[in-house]
């Protein structure tokens, strides 16, 4: 099963991955746990300059970078798991593309859902995590993080508008996939909720071995 965590700075992605993937290891799984852009040596470079506050990148550049860093762990690491019959957990895909370069910079759904149709081989997650945080607290749990804001965090109030409707349509138009949870759950809350969502798929019955 391929499962994907998605949402706004600040959502609080990371911890929930983590507390995913203590779980399901603790049940025997074969798990392969990843994140974009980077999740492989080639993706790291990729996410080292996408990120780089020094960097000017022209919108397109930008998506074809992540797609890029995507295509690499697709037919690197993702693939091969999912072949193997294991379980695959990766914090952002290809929803984010389409809500931060699709939205955020402007290019359109359109174009970034084809782009990435190319990128993966129309490779789509099983099941979507998608956290769910009002702006104002997005935007404060953000800047009250310690250590600098990357290049795309330091982004305007606007910019980071626009990636929440962006998530918003997603979780609409594919309504079977990407689950919704509050994000402002304590950390366990969401955990455990995740985990039943996954559970209801069959995904961590299926992963464990
Ligand atoms: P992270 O903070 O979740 O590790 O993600 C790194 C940043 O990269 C975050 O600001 C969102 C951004 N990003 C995109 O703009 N497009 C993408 O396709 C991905 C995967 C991430």
């Amino acid at each position: 099963m391929f499962v994907t965590v998605e949402g706004v700075e600040g959502a609080g992605k990371s911890t929930l991955v983590a507390a995913l993937a203590e779980a399901l290891r603790a049940r025997g799984a074969d798990l392969v746990v990843t994140r974009e852009p980077g999740g492989t040596p080639l993706g790291e470079r990729v996410r080292a300059l996408v990120l780089d506050p020094r960097e000017s990148i022209d919108p397109l550049a930008e998506a074809l970078l992540m797609a890029a860093s995507r295509a690499q762990l697709v037919g690197a690491v993702i693939r091969p798991a999912l072949e193997r019959g294991a379980f695959v957990l990766c914090d952002r895909f290809w929803d984010a593309s389409v809500a931060y370069q699709g939205y955020g910079r402007g290019l359109g759904a359109g174009p970034v859902i084809e782009l990435n149709r190319v990128a993966t081989r129309d490779l789509s997650p099983d099941l979507t995590l998608l956290l769910d945080l009002p702006q104002e607290e997005a935007l404060r749990r953000m800047r009250s993080r310690n250590g600098e804001l990357d290049r795309v965090e330091l982004e305007s109030v606007a910019f980071h508008r626009r990636v929440a409707e962006g998530y918003a349509d997603l979780a609409q138009r594919f309504a079977q996939r990407i689950v919704i949870l509050d994000a402002r759950l304590a950390p366990e809350a969401l955990a455990a909720q995740a985990l039943a969502e996954i559970d209801r798929r069959g995904g961590a019955r299926g992963a464990a071995r």
